[in-house]
């Protein structure tokens, strides 16, 4: 089943120039199509600066695209109205990022079930879901600890936590290892990986390490506003 559909999918900014006094227009994305498959684990390559968060971002609700469209399942995800999408937002994705984004005054425990009490689960599912998750994540032990007190991969495994208390259908992973050391950054691609064939979640990962590739079904490289598809089987 395909869950996204991108069609002629473009982002530009324009900008002033204020020597010529002349508009230009800038392309980050230009027509882009792309599909997405159920379950698929995608990892999406390029340089720094090419667009990888911006096309994460356009995926996941927060940026729209500047002309195209882009189709969740069969719903064009930006023509949808404003509840739907919080609806899609809160339900449907989870994202994980390079720097965590764990808030610092909270512990483990209640950065995990911040996308619960926003979604107005009932606690006592909310906690039971989140010992659940800290418990195949390894990090049950951590669960009072503040995020100063834990190590990047324990940060970023609390994140994939918080990622999935709400079940949603798909990852979003911006530069989820850049941050992190060789045997975290292993740790964190099998964890993915599991996410994926155990719980059937779709991942899309967008990364400038082409080291990181190994456990996708598809490597798509992102040059010059373009995409290509890579060969890996
Ligand atoms: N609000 C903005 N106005 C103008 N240009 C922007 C804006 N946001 C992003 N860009 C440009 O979009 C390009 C791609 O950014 P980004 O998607 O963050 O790249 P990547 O994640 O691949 O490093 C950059 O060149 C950046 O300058
Ligand atoms: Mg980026």
């Amino acid at each position: 089943m395909e869950l996204y559909t991108l069609n002629e999918v473009s982002k530009y900014y324009e900008r002033w120039n204020i020597r010529t006094r002349e508009k230009n227009i800038n392309y980050v994305i230009k027509n882009l199509n792309l599909t997405i498959k159920d379950n698929e684990f995608i990892v999406v390559v390029g340089k720094s600066g090419i667009g990888k968060t911006t096309l994460l971002k356009m995926l996941g609700g927060i940026e729209k695209p500047s002309a195209g469209s882009i189709f969740y399942t069969n719903k064009e995800l930006y023509q949808c109205k404003e509840s739907e999408m919080e609806g899609y937002r809160r339900k449907e994705i989870g994202f994980i990022f390079q720097d965590y984004r764990l808030l610092d005054e909270m512990t483990v425990r209640e950065n995990i079930l911040v996308p619960q009490i926003l979604d107005g689960a009932r606690s006592t599912i909310a906690e039971r879901k989140m010992k659940k998750l800290t418990k195949v994540l390894g990090i049950s032990e951590k669960k009072d600890y503040y995020p100063y007190e834990l190590s990047g991969g324990e940060k970023q495994r609390v994140a994939i936590c918080r990622a999935l208390i709400n079940e949603p259908k798909v990852i979003l992973a911006d530069e989820p290892t850049g941050n992190l050391d060789t045997f975290n950054t292993e740790l964190i691609l099998e964890i993915l990986l599991r996410i994926k064939i155990e719980l059937k979640k779709t991942i899309i990962l967008v990364t400038h390490d082409k080291g990181i590739c190994k456990f996708a079904d598809r490597i798509i490289e992102m040059k010059n506003g373009k995409l290509q598809e890579q060969n890996i089987k």
